[in-house]
C-alpha cells in the first residue's frame, strides 16, 4: 500500500483494475472476455457523441481492452479518440487494445467491403481493427431496400481484408445456425466469432452450442436484456428488482447488472454491456472476482422466454433475415 500510495502522490499512471481474461479464438487470436459496448440505441437525446469519447476512455482507465463498434453507429470517430486519449496519457499501447468494428448492409458487394473498413479506420484513426465483422446477413441498397447480394460474397471480401492485415480477426453478427453452417461449407477462413443478442430472456442454447461447437466464439449483445429499461411495457422479466437475481447478487455482494454479466461469462460468452456512465462502466467490468453456482446459472436461465430486445420486424420479408 505504502508504494501505491507514493505511485500515486507522484502522479504516475497505476492501472488499478486487473485485466480481463481472454478467449482463445480459432485463427490464434486472443479476445479479451469483457467488451464496451458503444451501439447508440439507449442513448438519451441528452446524450451526445462526446459521451462515447469519454466512455471509451473511461473503459480504458478501468480495465477494458475490448472496445465494440460498428460502422452504423456513426461514432467510430469518437471511439478513435477515446482510444487515443487513453494512448497519449499512457494507459495502453496499440497492441493491448482489441477493437471491433462492423460492415453495414449497404457495403456487401465484394469489392465495397475492403474500402468500407478503410473508411471505418480512417474514422478510427487506426491502421487496422483486431475483429471486423458483417453486422447482418441482410443486404440492403443505400436507400434500405433489399439487396440481392449473398453474404458468401461478403465472406470473399472480409476474407481479403483480412489478408491485406486491416482486421487480424474476421466475423459475423446476427447469423443464425444455417447461415454459420452455409458459410464454413463454403469459405477459407472460417468466422472466429459470431455477435448476437444473449441475455437471460433470450438465452439461445442452440444459437450458442453451436458456435461453440465449431469454435466460433459468441458475442453477447444487449447483455442485460429487460433488466435495464427499454421502454417496452410488455417486457418480460427479469426487471432490475427481480427478486431471485436480487437474492443471488446481495449473496455475492454484487449488483443485479453484475449478476447479469456474470452469467453470460459463466456460459463462455464475451458480454458486451454498454454505459456511457463513468461509475456504471467500472461497475461492468468488476465481474472476474465471483463465481455462479450451477444452480444459480440454472435459475437465471428459465427466465428465457425467446423475446428480443432488438426486433428488426421491417426486414422480415428480406432475403437471408436471420431471426
Ligand atoms: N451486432 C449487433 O447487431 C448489435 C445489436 C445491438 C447491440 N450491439 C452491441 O451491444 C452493445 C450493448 O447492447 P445494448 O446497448 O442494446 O444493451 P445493454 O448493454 O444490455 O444495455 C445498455 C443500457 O443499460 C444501462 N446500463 C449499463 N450498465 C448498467 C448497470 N450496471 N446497471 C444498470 N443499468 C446499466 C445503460 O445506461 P447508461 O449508459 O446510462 O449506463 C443502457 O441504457 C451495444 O452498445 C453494441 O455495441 C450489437
Amino acid at each position: 500500500m505504502r508504494v501505491l500510495g507514493l505511485l500515486l502522490f507522484f502522479g504516475l499512471n497505476v492501472v488499478l483494475a486487473t485485466q480481463p481474461p481472454c478467449v482463445l479464438l480459432n485463427d490464434g487470436n486472443k479476445m479479451p472476455m469483457i467488451a464496451l459496448g458503444t451501439g447508440r440505441g439507449t442513448a438519451k437525446e441528452t446524450d451526445t457523441l462526446d459521451d462515447v469519447r469519454n466512455a471509451v476512455f473511461w473503459a480504458i482507465e478501468a480495465g477494458y481492452r475490448h472496445i465494440d463498434t460498428a460502422a452504423v453507429y456513426g461514432d467510430e470517430e469518437q471511439v478513435g479518440q477515446g482510444i487515443a486519449d487513453a494512448i497519449a496519457k499512457g494507459i495502453v499501447t496499440r497492441d493491448q487494445l482489441f477493437i471491433t468494428t462492423k460492415l453495414w448492409n449497404d457495403k456487401h458487394a465484394r469489392d465495397q467491403v475492403v474500402p468500407a473498413l478503410k473508411e471505418s479506420l480512417s474514422r478510427l484513426g487506426l491502421e487496422y481493427v483486431d475483429l471486423f465483422l458483417i453486422h447482418f446477413p441482410i443486404a440492403t441498397k443505400e436507400d434500405g431496400s433489399p439487396d440481392n447480394i449473398d453474404y458468401l460474397d461478403t465472406w470473399k471480401g472480409m476474407e481479403e481484408a483480412k489478408q491485406l492485415g486491416l482486421t487480424t480477426s474476421i466475423g459475423v453478427s446476427n447469423f443464425n445456425i444455417s447461415q454459420i453452417d452455409r458459410l464454413l461449407a463454403n469459405s477459407n477462413v472460417p468466422p472466429a466469432v459470431n455477435e448476437f443478442e444473449v441475455n437471460p430472456t433470450l438465452t439461445q442454447e442452440p444459437l450458442v452450442y453451436h458456435c461453440m461447437s465449431h469454435n466460433i466464439a459468441v458475442m453477447a449483445y444487449s447483455p442485460f436484456g429487460f433488466l435495464v429499461s427499454r421502454n417496452r411495457p410488455d417486457a418480460p422479466p427479469p426487471k432490475y428488482d427481480d427478486p431471485i437475481i436480487g437474492a443471488i447478487a446481495a449473496k455475492y455482494g454484487k449488483s443485479p447488472g453484475q449478476v447479469v454479466l456474470r452469467f453470460a461469462i459463466e456460459r463462455g460468452l464475451v458480454p458486451i454491456p454498454k454505459s456511457t456512465n463513468q461509475k456504471r462502466i467500472a461497475e461492468n467490468i468488476n465481474v472476474f472476482d465471483f463465481e455462479l453456482s450451477a444452480e444459480e446459472i440454472a435459475a437465471i436461465a428459465s427466465f428465457n422466454k425467446n423475446v428480443r430486445v432488438i426486433e428488426i420486424d421491417g426486414w422480415k420479408d428480406y432475403p437471408n433475415y436471420p431471426f
